[in-house]
């Protein structure tokens, strides 16, 4: 899979600028704020239809501008793909291939990326909220089986906490196990997709890991281990485990058990990683997780994705940063840095210098 023109009309700070990249390593490099990073956002908006930093599209456009415009040619395995994504204040609309989709699910997977940059950081430091979220993006993105449920769940999710806002508690335990079977169907599916994730995902972070720290640290993955069996069962686990909160739920006004309260646990040498790992170990596991996804991307598609570096390699020590670079041979790759010539060690790579929203 490779990106091999981006257009950026009115998005961000870019007036109107066309990158042409190469289907190896490329370099947006420049002084800070001038852009790296708003290109690189408009790269993965085009894969995922979500943006990097903002729950508002609104602030994509370009201060002053009514609109803004991206549009993406791309190569997958099927062939030419086309993405364009025009924002509005209020709403936005995205074609692929010229055509407009209904609803991003149908976005997901035309043009696979994984974004690695240093707020990744929080997915091994933070609480369990970054480590769905990452389940949830990068999962979508290869089953629109599982994007699809979640949407779903999440929805019946919302409509079953206004239900415990209710003061009518008879209604409420008369109406709760209607809800909770559509709930528990859906969580099933996520739960399910989650662990078979993850049992891909963990041998290859242990190997990343074992490869970036010379084998002197373990990183051990593993998921939420309060489900077992297939989907049948885990619906019925999570069945019981609803109806044994009925009571806390009712009190608290809010569902507290359920795929959107698990987490999966990261472990480096042995040690819970969010309590104990220091900031250059959270760097080493965050990026071997992000490397693990691309293998599983390759492993389900038959293609890489894009691999979106931003800002990454100033936070690596020297050794590292040579082994993320050969870690990253053959594929796509787009890498913003302030200086090209400190990152690259010989790589060959395609240099576009970014000066206040144009390239230079
Ligand atoms: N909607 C917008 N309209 C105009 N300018 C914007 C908009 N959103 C962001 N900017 C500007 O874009 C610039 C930041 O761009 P970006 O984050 O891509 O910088 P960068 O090159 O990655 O810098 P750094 O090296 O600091 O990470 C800022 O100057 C910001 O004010
Ligand atoms: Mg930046």
């Amino acid at each position: 899979m490779q990106i091999k023109k981006l257009f950026l009309q009115n998005f961000r700070n870019y007036e109107n600028e066309k990158f042409d990249f190469s289907e190896g390593l490329n370099v947006l490099f420049g002084k800070n704020a001038q852009g790296k990073t708003n290109c690189a956002e408009a790269v993965f908006y085009l894969c995922t239809g979500a943006s990097l930093r903002i729950r508002h599209d609104k602030q994509l456009i370009r201060i002053g501008a009514e609109s803004a415009r991206i549009i993406a040619e791309a190569e997958n395995r099927y062939g030419n793909v086309t993405i364009q994504a025009d924002i509005y204040e209020n709403k936005r609309e995205i074609r692929v291939n010229g055509s407009k989709i209904a609803k991003n699910a149908d976005l997901m997977g035309h043009i696979n990326s994984v974004f690695f940059s240093p707020g990744e950081l929080r997915l091994i430091q933070d609480g369990p909220e970054e480590r769905r979220r990452f389940m949830n993006l990068s999962i979508s993105q290869t089953s629109s089986a599982y994007y699809t449920a979640l949407l779903r769940y999440n929805k019946i999710l919302d409509q079953r906490n206004v239900l415990l806002k209710n003061h009518d508690v008879g209604m409420i335990l008369d109406t709760l196990p209607v809800w909770d079977e559509q709930l528990c169907k859906y969580a099933a599916v996520i739960v399910k997709k989650r662990r078979e994730f993850l049992e891909k995902l963990a041998p290859f972070a242990k190997e990343f890991h074992a490869f970036l720290t010379d084998g002197n640290e373990e990183l051990v993955i593993a998921p939420d281990r309060k489900y077992d069996g297939d989907e049948a069962e885990i619906a019925k686990t999570l069945q019981r485990r609803l109806e044994n909160q009925y009571e806390k739920d009712l009190r608290l006004g809010f569902t507290t058990v359920g795929p959107h309260r698990d987490d999966l646990d990261v472990a480096i040498g042995g040690v819970d990683a969010k309590a104990y790992a220091s900031q250059g170990q959270t760097r080493t596991a965050a990026l071997a997780l992000k490397l693990s996804e691309v293998q599983i991307f390759k492993e389900l598609s038959g293609e890489y994705p894009i691999l979106v570096l931003d800002d990454v390699m100033s936070e690596l020590d020297l050794p590292r940063r040579k082994k993320l670079v050969k870690c990253i041979a053959g594929m796509q790759t787009i890498l913003t840095c302030t200086h090209a010539e400190r990152v690259l060690y010989g790589a060959e790579s395609k240099k576009i210098r970014i000066e206040n929203g144009k390239i230079k």
